[in-house]
């Protein structure tokens, strides 16, 4: 998967541990409990968010793959021959080919926090296409990264699939997407992942599917805490909830307390009330207007989105504005 901004993996690295713990201790001691998706991403948690995508309920992926092999040659004709491709995140194995095989670019560049991912994914796609020149930077793509030297001059196509950005409230989503315009430059064009609205029935047991993985990878960020903070939550008293928020469009997914609870992380104490709730994730969709909205509001000009079949994701291509004077 595009990795979550901030998103990594163990590696017993001691300035993450304290991130961790900081934001656990920080969203737990809030009126309205909360902590950051980006959390969930353990080992086991991505492999439970691997199993996620191949769920029957859970058409984002498949809806997107769809999208790269069906609208592909749209897709080069609009980005034209020899620019390198930027990929946010670690490139996924399944859907990074299906753009380097559409558009043949220069070369390659992925840029993600997690080091060991990112080799991973980069020794994989090598053996791929032995002939791209392949570019891996460990950095954190919230802000603008320096790319290599090597892609000096040539135009950039951004790539972030996924539908990772909808993890973000529109204010963050805004930040992320200038520091995109910022690494991509004059002349640079973005292709982004976005889950459309639809019915809700769908959207919910996109989120809580009757084989459960998906209360498992939400319960897991319990699991994960008392294994790496020293937390006593009793898992078993916390319920996976998915719910719609039409008033901002997006699916939310919660721990609820079955009963009064109380237990500790880190030393500190917590308490929830029956019913009370942790909010764990949020995953905005959009429509063509708010999609068109939210890049325009952070420097890229919509193209166009292309749709799967059944119009439930988007691959929407943009281009960054110019800077110039306007009235
Ligand atoms: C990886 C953020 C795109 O929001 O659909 C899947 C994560 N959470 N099921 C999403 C997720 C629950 C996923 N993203």
């Amino acid at each position: 998967m595009a990795s979550i901004p901030g998103n990594v993996l163990e590696r017993g690295d001691a300035t993450l541990h304290q991130r961790f713990r900081h934001d656990v201790l920080a969203g737990l001691a809030q009126e309205r409990k909360a902590i950051p998706a980006r959390w969930f991403y353990d080992r086991r948690g991505s492999e439970l968010f691997e199993d996620i995508t191949r769920l029957p309920e859970y058409y984002p992926t498949r809806a997107e793959m769809e999208i790269l092999r069906r609208s592909s040659g749209d897709i080069a004709k609009a980005v034209g021959r020899g620019r390198t491709v930027i990929e946010f995140g670690a490139g996924s194995a399944a859907k990074t080919p299906l753009l380097l095989d559409a558009i043949d670019p220069a070369a390659y560049v992925a840029i993600d926090i997690s080091g060991e991912f990112l080799r991973e994914s980069c020794a994989a796609l090598g053996e791929r296409y032995p002939g791209l020149p392949i570019l891996p930077v460990e950095a954190d793509f919230t802000r603008a990264v320096d790319l290599p030297a090597a892609i000096a001059g040539r135009e950039r196509l951004g790539f972030f699939p996924g539908s990772t950005i909808g993890n973000l409230a529109p204010d963050a989503a805004v930040d992320l997407l200038r520091a995109m315009r910022t690494t991509l430059g004059d002349g640079g064009m973005l292709l982004i992942g976005m889950d459309r609205i639809k019915a809700p029935e769908v959207l919910l047991a996109a989120y809580d599917d009757a084989a459960g993985v998906t209360a498992e990878f939400n319960l897991n960020l319990a699991h994960r805490i008392n294994r790496e903070l020293d937390g006593t939550i009793p898992v078993d008293s916390l319920r996976h909830r998915a719910v719609w928020n039409e008033e901002r469009a997006r699916i939310e997914m919660h721990l609820e307390a079955r009963r009064d609870i109380a237990f500790q992380v880190g030393g500190r104490r917590f308490a929830m009330a029956a019913g009370e709730t942790i909010h764990t994730e949020n995953s905005h969709k959009y429509d063509d207007r708010s999609a068109a909205t939210l890049l325009l509001a952070s420097g890229w000009q919509p193209l166009q989105a292309y749709s799967d079949g059944e119009d439930r994701f988007m691959a929407v291509l943009a281009k960054a504005m110019a800077l110039r004077i306007t009235p």
